[in-house]
């Protein structure tokens, strides 16, 4: 049984006509960019994080550029960001000419270490930069009060943080549309979100090259704007969103009743986590990946280098070992099929070639 890491298409073909019809609007229309989709979008994105700004913009990563820049990050200014996640996350950091400086993470959750976040801050810290990893809320009620939060919600879209929706918690949040990612969009998007009347502004400034009429330039911005075909998406399947995240957690759970748990570590159950992927951990993490991959079982070992090892890091001078669990953590996580709507047939047939490879590796 061939079984795919994601399988973004059968979460919108039940969707396929109606998606269709909200295209051939936007087609009718001959407005692609910026228009009236896009302000619905942002309207209703920000209504269900419960912010008061959302800006639709072309990426994650601009999202993230935008905030940093907009909050006056620069040249000289460090930003605090887990070591084990996507590059984007410090890239954007190195970007805007501030410096990243890496913490580790609580091996239970993934995600940045609160303790060890805190302990990294300097008179030279602009922000505590944290990632909702994987879908799962970072615990940014255990960071210190005194500093400027953002969130790298790319991977969370619909996670929540007790009554509050991840993005709409720190300073500022960002949110990438990915094709894989929770809400998606049929090519690149992102969003900014903030309630931070000022900040908005200077984000929607910025992100049409510094300008408010394309006439006067009041500022060194870039040309980063979602467009109306990724908005119309955005719309429709927003609308389901909550549907999908509550599929993801039911495969979740499910995996766990198939008796994953005996053959490697789950993902510790939390209320507000939406799975975006779902991600184990073993010391047998490659023999596992090498019996999936034979199989024609999708997966993906995301990070296998963290951060602070990268080459283009190596002037910042951290050695291996010494942010030593996300060192272990790229060593050990695996993600596994999951998306909403996988059946339960892929994954009895996922944890079986699982149970297969570890039983293997207890015998030699
Ligand atoms: C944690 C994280 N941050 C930022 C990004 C960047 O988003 P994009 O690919 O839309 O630029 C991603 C996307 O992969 C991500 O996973």
């Amino acid at each position: 049984m061939s079984i795919p890491h994601v399988d973004v298409r059968a979460q919108y073909a039940p969707l396929l006509d109606e998606l269709k019809e909200r295209l051939a609007v936007v087609l009718d229309s001959g407005r692609f960019i910026l228009g009236p989709e896009v302000r619905a979008f942002e309207e209703e994105a920000a209504a269900y994080l419960g912010a008061r700004h959302a800006v639709g913009v072309a990426n994650g990563t601009d999202a993230l550029v935008l905030v940093l820049e907009g909050l006056g990050v620069g040249p000289g200014d460090e930003v605090v960001c887990p070591a084990f996640t996507f590059y984007a996350t410090a890239e954007a950091v190195s970007r805007v000419g501030a410096t990243p400086v890496f913490c580790d993470i609580d091996p239970a959750t993934l995600n940045l270490d609160p303790a060890d976040a805190a302990a990294r801050l300097t008179g030279r810290t602009k922000a505590i930069l944290a990632v909702h990893l994987f879908g799962r809320p970072a615990a940014l009620d255990q960071l210190p009060g005194d500093v400027l939060v953002v969130e790298d919600a790319a991977q969370a879209f619909g996670a929540s943080l007790g009554s509050l929706r991840v993005g709409a918690a720190g300073a500022a949040g960002t949110f990438s549309f990915f094709p894989t990612k929770n809400l998606f969009g049929l090519g690149d998007g992102g969003l900014v979100v903030t309630s931070d009347d000022e900040l908005a502004e200077r984000v929607r400034l910025l992100r049409f090259h510094g300008s408010r009429d394309k006439e006067r330039f009041e500022a060194v911005g870039m040309n980063s704007r979602l467009d109306e075909i990724q908005a119309a998406a955005l719309r429709l399947f927003l609308g389901h969103l909550d549907e999908w995240n509550q599929a993801r957690r039911e495969a979740a759970a499910r995996y766990a009743d198939l008796g994953l748990a005996e053959l490697c570590e789950l993902p510790e159950d939390e209320s507000g986590h939406v799975y975006h992927m779902y991600v184990v951990r073993s010391p047998e993490r490659d023999r596992i990946a090498d019996a999936l991959r034979a199989a024609d079982i999708g997966c993906a070992t995301y990070y296998t280098t963290p951060l602070h090892l990268q080459p283009v890091y190596a002037g910042l001078g951290y050695a291996p070992g010494s942010l030593a669990k996300s060192e272990r953590a790229a060593r050990e996580t695996i993600a596994l099929p999951l998306w909403a709507g996988i059946g339960a047939g892929q994954q009895e047939a996922v944890v079986a070639t699982i149970r297969t490879a570890v039983t293997a590796g207890a015998a030699a």
